[in-house]
């Protein structure tokens, strides 16, 4: 793959270690032997500078403010593509056919049920649980309802794992959110397409006549879109730490879920919206801003800065403009949240403290307006996320299966606790 090498000389060792240069992105030292010839490891909490496995799926060029899904551009996919399509690309690398197409929505179509015993797992909830503790605990479950699609050497099962989980996603989430309202449950109909079938189990009930709007389907898949896959994020590299054990693939997104949920990753749709709310108006954000710039108060602009894009997340872009459309489509003009987060948005970027940080809105700074127009809670911001990076996880996680390099993940640490001491018994102690 290389015959570069990078020289590293510590005291009285001299190590040469590979330098890999990818199809992207800056070149990387393969540090493996490190340990093993020069008795040292390397230090990076967070994981700021290292590559932690070999990816061909999805790419993010932080300063361009670029993300390629298998090299093609997301603000394409967005606007020419559609959810279940990006998911084949994901999921097998090239864009499919129009058979291919149409073999892999129907084998989506054939699992969107839930087995019937799941009614009485989630019966087993609190109503007022959050829908995402519902979600994290039902997709841990299933793999006692589909246990034969637990065998991650066979891949037959793992395919039909994949498949499940792509298909059953919008009936769990929608679930979750019915469960949360005390309605009953819609179950999935099979006729409509993957986003409308989403809204109309969340938003019919079974006394009323309930017609989904195109447009708001079309704003819900391209959602959908946008988070379909994120290269190495923390929930991702939640999914493929766990695999690394041989953990079924059920339990691993499951994991991936319950990682997605912090207010640092997929929670900060949700943070987002409730803190435009605070605001409130345009004449209080300088308050807020000052806040955030201030060391001593924890407070953060919600929806601002990424750890991988130092310019706009280009997904931020697309969801900006289509707030607009929606809003214009539901006629809510002079929408105040939509007032503050653009005026927000304006003030800080002029502000230096953002521009020198290269803090930019993400991605979440305009989902979270379009889905409470649409008619979701702030609570179903993250779920609906979990939905849509399903596939990402996903095909990242049959990608780590198919690696034959791979193994289980096991960092190490800098210890700095104390050494070497003898237990004390508890009379004995001072
Ligand atoms: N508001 C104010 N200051 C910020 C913000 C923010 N939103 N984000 C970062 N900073 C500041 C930090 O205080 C820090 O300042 P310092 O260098 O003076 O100490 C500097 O910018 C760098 O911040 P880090 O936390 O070190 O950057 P990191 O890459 O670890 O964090 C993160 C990225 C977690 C996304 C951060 O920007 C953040 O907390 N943003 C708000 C939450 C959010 O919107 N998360 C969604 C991420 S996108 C997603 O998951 C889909």
């Amino acid at each position: 793959m290389t015959d570069r090498k990078a020289t590293l000389t510590f005291d009285d060792k001299t190590l040469e270690l590979p330098i890999y240069s990818p199809t992207l992105g800056p070149d990387v030292l393969d540090i493996r032997k490190l340990y093993a010839e020069g008795d040292v490891f390397t230090h990076d909490p967070g994981f700021t500078s290292t590559s932690a496995c070999e990816s061909t799926i999805t790419f993010i060029d932080g300063e361009k403010g670029e993300l390629l899904h298998r090299g093609y551009p997301i603000d394409q996919l967005a606007a020419d593509s559609h959810y279940l399509e990006v998911c084949y690309l994901l999921l097998y690398g090239e864009l499919p056919t129009r058979a291919q197409m149409e073999d892999f929505e129907s084998r989506v179509i054939r699992h969107t049920m839930l087995h019937d015993q799941m009614v009485y797992f989630y019966r087993g909830f609190r109503r007022d649980a959050h829908p995402m503790a519902i979600i994290v605990g039902v997709m841990g479950a299933m793999s006692a309802f589909y246990h034969d699609s637990t065998d991650i050497t066979d891949p037959w099962q793992r395919e039909v794992a994949s498949i499940r989980l792509i298909a059953k996603m919008p009936t769990i989430v929608a679930w979750a959110y019915k469960y949360s309202i005390g309605q009953p449950f819609v179950y999935p109909n099979n006729k409509l397409d993957y986003a409308s079938n989403f809204l109309n189990m969340c938003f019919s009930v079974p006394a009323e006549e309930y017609k989904v709007n195109p447009i708001l389907a079309r704003a819900m898949d391209r959602i959908f879109t946008l988070h379909a896959d994120h290269e190495q994020n923390a929930s991702t590299s939640t999914v493929r730490l766990a695999s690394s054990s041989g953990a079924n693939p059920f339990a691993c997104i499951a994991a991936g879920a319950a990682c997605l949920w912090g207010p640092a990753h997929g929670g900060a749709n949700q943070a987002c919206l409730e803190m435009l709310r605070e605001i409130g108006s345009v004449d209080r954000i300088p308050e807020f801003i000052a806040r955030a710039k201030d060391k001593n108060d924890p407070f953060r602009l919600m929806g601002f800065g990424h750890r991988v894009y130092k310019n706009f997340d280009p997904r931020a872009k697309v969801m900006k403009q289509s707030a607009d459309e929606v809003l214009d489509l539901l006629g809510i003009e002079d929408n105040p949240t939509l007032q503050v987060a653009k005026e927000l948005e304006a003030q800080a970027i002029a502000d230096p403290y953002f521009s020198e940080k290269k803090l930019f809105p993400n991605v979440d700074f305009y989902s979270g307006i379009i889905l409470e127009a649409m008619g979701f809670p702030t609570s179903m911001f993250t779920p609906i996320f979990a939905l849509s990076r399903t596939v990402g996880w996903i095909s990242q996680w049959h990608e780590q299966l198919s690696d034959p390099a791979h193994k289980i993940g096991r960092p190490r640490q800098l210890y700095t606790g104390a050494p070497h001491r003898d237990y004390v018994p508890v009379d004995q102690r001072g």
